[in-house]
């Protein structure tokens, strides 16, 4: 087992030690990125909207015109399976599916005798320690170069690989993807502001990703009763928000508190970040640890 992949994996109907677990250099994950994944934060042993993750599994896998290779409840027993057979509480858990391997290269889909590769595998939920979360983090603005499906978690990533890369060669943990002078989402994550006590999320269209994160923190900021407006989110808004926030299954809330070397605000994590947050670990806690 590495440190952050317990054994066994699944691969194909079968449980197996990642070192066994071999797929085909043909396979079209491989050779064209033609597949789709999931993440899933678990949390005292207990997988995070599980129903939720699995519903976009099948939402992307329909987006790219592919049957789901397990039905639902499978899905669930093998991820239940990951679950406990992993050595860690906090876990995050990874799905890929891909279109399968011909026996040889064409763009077009392969013949139906051809089964999908499923994979999945159980990692240590890796948190944002408490020092970094008090400071908040760093980001970059970039132009968004992805295709115009962003609404489907596909494992063709490159755009974002690039993205992600130029803001952590700037000592950055997140680049910003702007579309036509409006903020989508980040490289791995979905991006919210605060302007005068308002929180403004971008609405989800097909050029950003429906977080599951995304989803709660507009449930707990209508719970909570906290002025709330969905609409796009032009470039200048961005610079001159109070607070700016990115949210996703592993990274929960962090503030980000510069943005292209210029202060968030006052530079520091906003108060509603800190309510969202707490907010956040309530839910979590009564939900999911003790529910
Ligand atoms: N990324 N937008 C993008 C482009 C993402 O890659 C992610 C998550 C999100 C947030 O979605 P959610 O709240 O469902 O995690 C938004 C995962 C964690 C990843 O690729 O590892």
């Amino acid at each position: 087992m590495t440190p952050y992949v317990a054994d066994p994996v699944y691969l194909n109907g079968r449980f197996l030690p990642l070192a066994e677990a071999g797929i085909s250099p043909l396979d079209r994950g491989f050779l064209y990125g033609d597949g789709v994944y999931e993440v899933i934060p678990v949390y005292s042993r207990r997988a995070f909207r599980l129903d939720e993750h699995l519903q976009r599994l099948q939402a992307t896998l329909g987006g790219i015109l592919m049957a789901n290779p397990l039905p639902i409840e499978e899905w669930k027993s093998v991820v239940h399976k990951l679950i406990e057979t992993a050595p860690w509480d906090d876990q995050s858990i990874y799905l890929q599916v891909t279109r399968g391997a011909d026996d040889k290269r064409d763009h077009a889909f392969p013949p139906a005798s051809v089964p999908p590769t499923a994979f999945a595998f159980a990692s240590p939920l890796i948190t944002t320690p408490a020092e970094v979360r008090a400071k908040g983090v760093a980001a970059i603005t970039v132009p968004d170069l992805r295709w115009s499906r962003c609404d489907l978690k596909v494992v063709s990533l490159l755009a974002n690989v690039l993205a992600r890369q130029q803001a952590v060669d700037q000592g950055c943990a997140e680049a910003l993807l702007i579309r036509d002078g409006y903020l989508k989402e980040g490289a791995a994550s979905n991006i919210f502001i605060v302007k005068d006590g308002m929180l403004l999320a971008p609405p989800k269209t097909h050029l950003m990703l429906p977080g599951i994160t995304y989803d709660v923190i507009l449930e707990l900021a209508e719970q909570h009763k906290q002025p709330l407006v969905v609409r796009e989110i032009n470039e200048m808004e961005l610079r001159t928000a109070d607070e700016v926030w990115m949210t996703s299954s592993t990274k929960e809330i962090l503030a980000i508190t510069t943005l292209d070397g210029n202060p968030v605000g006052t530079g520091k994590p906003g108060p509603y970040a800190e309510k969202m947050w707490q907010w956040y670990q309530d839910f979590k806690n009564t939900v999911m640890r003790k529910g």
